[in-house]
């Protein structure tokens, strides 16, 4: 298997590697970062050669990897263990993770190990809490910590039961100023940067006239600095994808080609090259040995038959 991609796009982005500064730098002069959900260290290599600012292991990795029906099953080992091996597919890229459900909510003091833990063991560059003004002092302690921290604020998958299901964020004008306060409260506790997922576009463009941080959306509009999705939508490979994600390939198409196309092969023998050759000798003293065994006798030297 070789899951190295080919040094000659005409898109990559320079080796030189994607930091927070990298970043910071592309907001100053009006440049648009993208960012994209990535859950394992080939991908990874991949959308690194093919220039993507950031990669998100969220915890959506709950639903795309392990079919959970919502993000709140995320087991935390298990998304710090992939954090690690996207950062190792991508060490030049900016790698942020996403804290799941209840390992910072429950106990602050748990929630900074919790955080810790993706920094060191995950090799993150940064990580992500689905939040409100009212985590402000977790926030502050965090960075106090000396953990980056991407606040996610609107619409949060991890509080889906509480309203129902899905749910878009600041639609009312009283909701609204809830999210501008509530990104005034991160960026006064230290956060490095925002996410704002599904709001209004003028809710989204205040937020960011008032930023001094970057801000990320997610079905938040155009204003913002930078934009992430989920890989599988962008791929055509999830069941349903939001209208703001929609496939630019068609992937899911591909994998059934391709499982097509190997179930043929198989059926009809037709496996290529074999690569695993015995030489004439050793294919003469097989011969004998079977043989050997079809008669009943022992293999010369073997007390195994
Ligand atoms: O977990 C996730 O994928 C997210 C999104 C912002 C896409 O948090």
């Amino acid at each position: 298997m070789t899951n190295q991609p080919a040094q000659t796009s005409e898109t990559s982005r320079s080796t030189a590697p994607c930091t927070l500064r990298t970043l910071q730098r592309m907001v100053r002069s009006g440049e648009k970062f993208a960012c994209l959900t990535c859950y394992d260290a080939t991908t990874a290599r991949w959308l690194q050669e093919a220039g993507i600012h950031m990669m998100l292991v969220g915890d959506t990795a709950g639903e795309v990897i392990l079919g959970f029906p919502s993000t709140i099953h995320t087991p935390l080992d298990f998304l710090i263990a992939l954090t690690a091996g996207v950062k190792r597919g991508a060490p030049t890229t900016l790698v942020m993770a996403d804290m799941p459900f209840l390992s910072y909510q429950a106990d602050d003091a748990q929630a900074i190990r919790n955080a810790g833990r993706f920094l060191t063991e995950g090799l993150a560059d940064l990580v992500k809490v689905e939040v409100d003004r009212s985590f402000a002092p977790l926030v502050a302690k965090m960075c106090r910590a000396g953990i980056p921290i991407v606040a996610h604020i609107g619409s949060r998958p991890q509080h889906a039961k509480l309203h129902g299901g899905y749910y878009a964020a600041g639609k009312s004008a009283s909701s609204a100023m809830d999210l501008l306060d509530d990104a005034q409260a991160m960026i006064a506790a230290g956060a490095t940067m925002l996410l704002v997922e599904a709001a209004p576009a003028e809710v989204t463009e205040q937020i960011v006239r008032e930023s001094t941080v970057p801000v990320i959306g997610c079905g938040a509009g155009n204003a913002c600095h930078g934009q992430v999705v989920v890989l599988h939508d962008l791929l055509g490979m999830s069941a349903w994808q939001p209208a703001f994600a929609l496939p630019t390939v068609q992937i899911g198409r591909q994998i059934i080609d391709a499982a097509h196309g190997w179930i043929e092969r198989v059926a009809a023998s037709n496996l290529g090259e074999h690569p695993y050759v015995m030489n004439d000798n050793e294919r003469a003293a097989f011969q004998v040995a079977v043989d050997a065994r079809a008669a009943g006798n022992k293999r010369p030297g073997s007390n195994r038959l």
